[in-house]
C-alpha cells in the first residue's frame, strides 16, 4: 500500500537528489556539491540552473555552465514545467537549493510555482521529501526572515550559507567544503569534508 511505502527510498535503488542552483551569491557551494555527488556510487543528481544562476556562475567562478551541467546525471530547463520533478509521482529522495536566492525563497514561501526550481521545491514539500534550502543574503529584511519562517514551518530545512571557524579554515575551499559537508549530513550521505568538533584536547 502506498501509505506503507518508504517514500525516501525509491524502488529503483539509486538515490535521486534534485539540485537547484539559483542566483544568490555562493554558487560555488552548489558546484562543489555536484562534484562530490558525481563521485558517489548509487546517487543520481537532477539539476536545474536558473538564468540568474548562470549570471552568478560567470560573475563568481571560471566554470562554464556546460561543465556544471555535465556534473549532474541529468539537467532540466528552468522553464520546463513538464519535467519529471514537477510531478509528485516522480520518485526521488530530496532536493537542495544551493545557493537559494531571496527571490526563490519568496516564491517557495508564497507558493508561486512558475518555474521548475520552485515547482520542484513545492513538490518536495507536499510529498514530504527532504528539502534543504541554503539561503544567502545579508542583511536580511523582515520579509526575508518571515519567508524563512514560512518555509521552515512547511517542512524545509534552512541551512544558511554561514561559515564556521572552529576548524580554522585555511582557504575558501575549506569554507566551501564545510558547508557542503553539512548539506551531505542532512541528506544522510556519509562524508568527511570537514573536521567535526570534538571539544578541546585535554592534553
Ligand atoms: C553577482 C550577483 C550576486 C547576487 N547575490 C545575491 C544574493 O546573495 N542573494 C540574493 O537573494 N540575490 C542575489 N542576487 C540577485 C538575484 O540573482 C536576483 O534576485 C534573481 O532574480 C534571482 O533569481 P532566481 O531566484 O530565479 O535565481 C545577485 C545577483 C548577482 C548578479
Amino acid at each position: 500500500m502506498s501509505s506503507e511505502r518508504n517514500r525516501r527510498t525509491p524502488a529503483a535503488g539509486k538515490r535521486k537528489v534534485v539540485v537547484g542552483l539559483t542566483g544568490g551569491s555562493g554558487v560555488i557551494y552548489g558546484i562543489r556539491l555536484l562534484e562530490v555527488l558525481k563521485k558517489r556510487k548509487g546517487i543520481e543528481t537532477h539539476l536545474i540552473v536558473t538564468p540568474a544562476a548562470a549570471i552568478t556562475i560567470k560573475a563568481e567562478t571560471d566554470f562554464s555552465t556546460s561543465y556544471i551541467e555535465k556534473l549532474a546525471t541529468k539537467t532540466y530547463r528552468f522553464g520546463d514545467i513538464s519535467a519529471p520533478m514537477a510531478s509528485g509521482s516522480f520518485s526521488f529522495d530530496s532536493m537542495v537549493i544551493v545557493p537559494c536566492s531571496m527571490h526563490t525563497l519568496g516564491a517557495i514561501a508564497s507558493g508561486i510555482a512558475d518555474n521548475l526550481v520552485v515547482r520542484a521545491a513545492e513538490v518536495t514539500l507536499k510529498e514530504r521529501h527532504r528539502l534543504v534550502l541554503v539561503p544567502r543574503e545579508t542583511p536580511l529584511t523582515l520579509i526575508h526572515l518571515q519567508n524563512l519562517v514560512r518555509v521552515a514551518e512547511a517542512g524545509a530545512i534552512v541551512l544558511p550559507a554561514m561559515p564556521a571557524f572552529y576548524e580554522r579554515p585555511k582557504s575558501v575551499s575549506d569554507i566551501v567544503d564545510h558547508l557542503v559537508g553539512k548539506i551531505l549530513d542532512l541528506l544522510e550521505i556519509e562524508n568527511n569534508l570537514f573536521k567535526r568538533w570534538e571539544g578541546f584536547s585535554s592534553t
